[in-house]
């Protein structure tokens, strides 16, 4: 075979992505080891769309010493209509009522669109005197978290499967990019699924192990569903909560993480910060993503739903479902079926390694416990991650009559 003279990828092993449909490794034109954007052709930023647009999350290995100011720029790649701000805001999170200040995340001092995330403290780093960061985990927000017994064997869960964006007054961005700086060796973890199946969470042979980030394919939960469920999706617009992540503050999640079972903690729509209904969320539940024109996408944050708008396409007769449990539970009927072993996709981090999502493609989750690690030196970790709000909303699978094209609540 020829030596290749630009940018290629290929599948990551059939084990790993079992049937997620995720992941591909990219291999850098020979000669270049760490990213250098002004470097890449024309078609080998085609090839970089194309193995992320189909595979939905990449990889480029060794890029340990990238600048920071290349990921923003990496990302619009993917998203030319990305703007410079980050998904949480423009500025690092002091609001205790925002959810990314649970995390501490600090921001980047050479790129503000670049979080620092992870766990444990950190002296001096790139002009920062201290930085604290903070991984949450499930037993944070789940209802019934595992008991002390199975914390002791290894086991964790999926704390909350989400898209990187506020479902208020920003839209999602195209994709997350995440950098890692520094991934303690630890040991493996495990997922319980329904029907007793087990993941093995960062096992493997390098000294790399942990991982804090599980994905699932939106387009695979879009084939998990039946027609009947499929047609109902192709016609339904869901509305986020108002403040989304502020109304559910209070509220606790089942055990996959995927959605609220109990309802009476949410925080009342008076009680919230200032909000008005033009800054409410509002997209279709299936969207068509950049290069897979033909493939569905089943992307729906299950915590966070308000309200289910459906037209029925041969009558043009609107359905309303307002009543948040029965909402939850509409949409929980239809995602949880991706939960299984084969369908998740969990990274397995090596410090270096440069790893971009397609979050309009897929939903993902912290994974993973820490908290017992978090005044060991040894055991910190630091990612950075860059997500940009971007400028464009959303497209529906379907095009029908009605559907909201602005990403907000038409009022
Ligand atoms: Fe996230």
């Amino acid at each position: 075979m020829p030596e290749p003279t630009s940018l290629i990828f290929d599948l990551l092993p059939e084990e790993i992505r079992q049937s997620s449909a995720i992941g591909a490794e990219v291999h850098l034109p020979p000669g270049m080891t760490l990213l250098e954007l002004d470097k890449l052709t024309e078609k080998d930023k085609e090839t970089l769309r194309q193995a992320l647009f189909e595979n939905q999350v990449i990889v480029i290995r060794k890029q340990k010493g990238i600048d920071a100011t290349v990921l923003p720029n990496l990302a619009k790649i993917f998203d030319p209509s990305a703007s410079d701000i980050h998904s949480a805001g423009e500025k690092a999170v002091s609001d205790p009522k925002n959810i990314l200040s649970a995390y501490k995340a600090g921001r980047h001092p050479k790129a503000p669109q670049v979080g620092i995330i992870g766990s444990g403290k950190f002296q001096d780093y790139e002009g920062l005197k201290e930085i604290e960061v903070v991984h949450l985990d499930h037993t944070l927000f789940h209802e019934a978290p595992l008991s002390q017994d199975d914390l002791d064997n290894g086991y964790t869960r999926p704390y909350r499967w989400h898209m990187d964006t506020p479902f208020y007054e920003r839209l999602p961005g195209e994709v997350t990019i995440l950098h890692s700086i520094r991934i303690p060796n630890m040991p493996d973890q495990k997922i319980k699924f329904p029907g007793g199946k087990e993941k093995q969470i960062a096992a493997g042979a390098t000294a790399c192990k942990s991982k804090i980030r599980s994905l699932f394919s939106g387009a695979r939960a879009f084939a998990l569903l039946t027609p009947e469920e499929q047609e109902f999706a192709f016609n339904t617009t869901v509305t986020y909560a108002p403040q989304a992540y502020e109304y559910i503050r209070q509220c606790k999640a089942s055990e996959d993480g995927l959605t609220i079972p109990s309802m009476g903690r949410e925080v009342s729509t008076e009680q919230m910060s200032e909000w008005s209904w033009d800054k409410v969320a509002e997209h279709p539940m299936v969207w068509r993503n950049p290069m897979n024109p033909d493939r569905p996408f089943l992307q729906v944050h299950g915590c966070c739903v308000y309200k289910l708008t459906t037209r029925d396409p041969a009558t043009g007769e609107v359905t309303v479902m307002d009543d948040v449990e029965q909402v939850r539970n509409v949409v929980y009927s239809m995602q949880r079926k991706i939960y299984a072993a084969e369908n998740i996709y969990a990274h397995r981090w090596e410090e270096g390694d440069l790893v971009i999502f397609h979050n309009r493609g897929v939903m993902h989750s912290i994974t993973g416990q820490l908290v017992k690690y978090k005044d060991d030196q040894d055991k910190r970790r630091m990612l950075w991650q860059c997500t940009m709000t971007s400028t464009s909303a959303p497209k529906p699978f379907r095009e029908y009559g009605g559907v909201n094209d602005t990403g907000y609540v038409k009022t």
